[in-house]
């Protein structure tokens, strides 16, 4: 059943080319995204003066990348939260809020409880999930289904590919019914999508780099991440990933935040995952790791092709082949969560299982 891998994790992530194929099947198209069935249209989208996003976990990171893309694109802005502040809250939301949820498994407690309050009070309630007929694809006023197909890892993998995917499509959509995206970059996005599956496919590629990596470093005690814009939310993703399997200490910052305090706790040979794939920071990303590296920080560098370069100020580089800056959050993820997967397999953890986790959280 795990397709000859030792693990569900790995099976998922080698799906993930086809689970991005499936999920922008039928929805990119060169004038912007179009979701077959969807209500919400370009009249109701008058009424909305408010959109949140909320979800939990890896599921909250694809929505930082949506909030990132609607802003950037279709110039709404947006607030992604945690489903289990948002319920506790008492948030703003009325018959003129677009609440999106994003949830692989459709039933998580806390993103269904925020459902009800924001349904009672009126708003408009679109679901992002992986489950057909889950509770919150039931519950919801519309569905965009993920289409990653099942998900048996706890540590979810496919599905967040597809959530990411599915926001830039929604981001796409929403410009297209407020006029506010251009054309170009409607048509520049969507091409860039329908590249992630070969892209993702050039990420598994390079498996044997990322073990290696991990079998010299298994024994860290913790690892850091820090990006800029997108990257940040990649760093955050792989970070969990890597708490959640390998149980290492982990913290993904934004890059500019380290010397604000956290700067202090890199030490002499601390692991720093820099993630330096968008080019109007990249000039930033390296001040930065000038920060750490004079702290006695080990810098790995995941950089666009055409930036090796970077080799002289770091002490590994992995180089992604170059791409659209606006695509990059989806390739990117994949050789993260193989750094994940390797160093909880060199460390001997139970990557499909790991201790007190569960795949769905349906009791708070
Ligand atoms: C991370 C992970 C969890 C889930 C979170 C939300 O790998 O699996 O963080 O993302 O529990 O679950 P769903 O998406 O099912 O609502």
């Amino acid at each position: 059943e795990k397709g000859g891998y030792d693990h569900f994790m790995m099976k998922e992530m080698v799906e993930q080319p086809k689970a991005m194929m499936e999920a922008l099947m039928g929805r990119c198209c060169d004038n912007g995204a179009s979701f077959t069935g969807l209500k919400l249209d370009a009249e109701m989208m008058k009424h909305i003066n408010r959109i949140q996003i909320v979800a939990c976990g890896t599921a909250y990171h694809a929505g930082m990348v949506g909030k990132y893309y609607f802003e950037k694109f279709a110039r709404i802005s947006v607030e992604t939260e945690a489903a289990s502040e948002y319920r506790y809250k008492n948030p703003i939301v009325d018959e003129n809020t677009l609440l999106i949820v994003i949830s692989q498994s459709g039933e998580t407690a806390d993103t269904l409880a925020a459902i009800r309050l924001a349904k009672e009070r009126g708003a408009w309630v679109l679901a992002v999930t992986n489950v057909v007929g889950s509770s919150i694809a039931r519950e919801a006023d519309d569905v965009i289904y993920t289409n990653a197909g099942p998900e048996i890892a706890v540590a979810s993998t496919k599905a967040y590919v597809t959530q990411v995917g599915c926001m830039m499509l929604l981001a796409s959509f929403l410009g297209n019914l407020n006029g506010k995206m251009k054309k170009e970059d409607a048509a520049r996005i969507c091409h860039g999508l329908m590249m992630t599956p070969g892209l993702i496919e050039k990420a598994l590629d390079t498996q044997d780099v990322i073990k290696a990596f991990a079998d010299r470093n298994y024994e860290i005690d913790d690892l850091f991440y820090m990006g800029r814009g997108v990257d940040l939310y990649t760093s955050m993703e792989g970070s969990l990933k890597l708490k959640e399997i390998s149980y290492i200490h982990s913290e993904a910052y934004a890059a500019g935040e380290l010397k604000h305090g956290p700067i202090a706790l890199i030490e002499d040979g601390t692991i720093v995952v820099a993630v330096c794939t968008q080019e109007n920071v990249f000039e930033k990303m390296l001040s930065n790791i000038k920060e750490v590296k004079a702290r006695g920080a080990h810098v790995l560098a995941i950089v666009q092709a055409g930036h090796e370069d970077i080799a002289s100020e770091v002490d590994e580089v992995w180089v992604i082949p170059e791409m659209d800056d606006d695509i990059t959050a989806i390739p990117t993820i994949v050789y993260l969560q193989l750094l994940a997967y390797y160093l909880a397999v060199a460390r001997g953890c139970d990557v499909d299982k790991p201790k007190n986790l569960a795949k769905s959280v349906t009791v708070e």
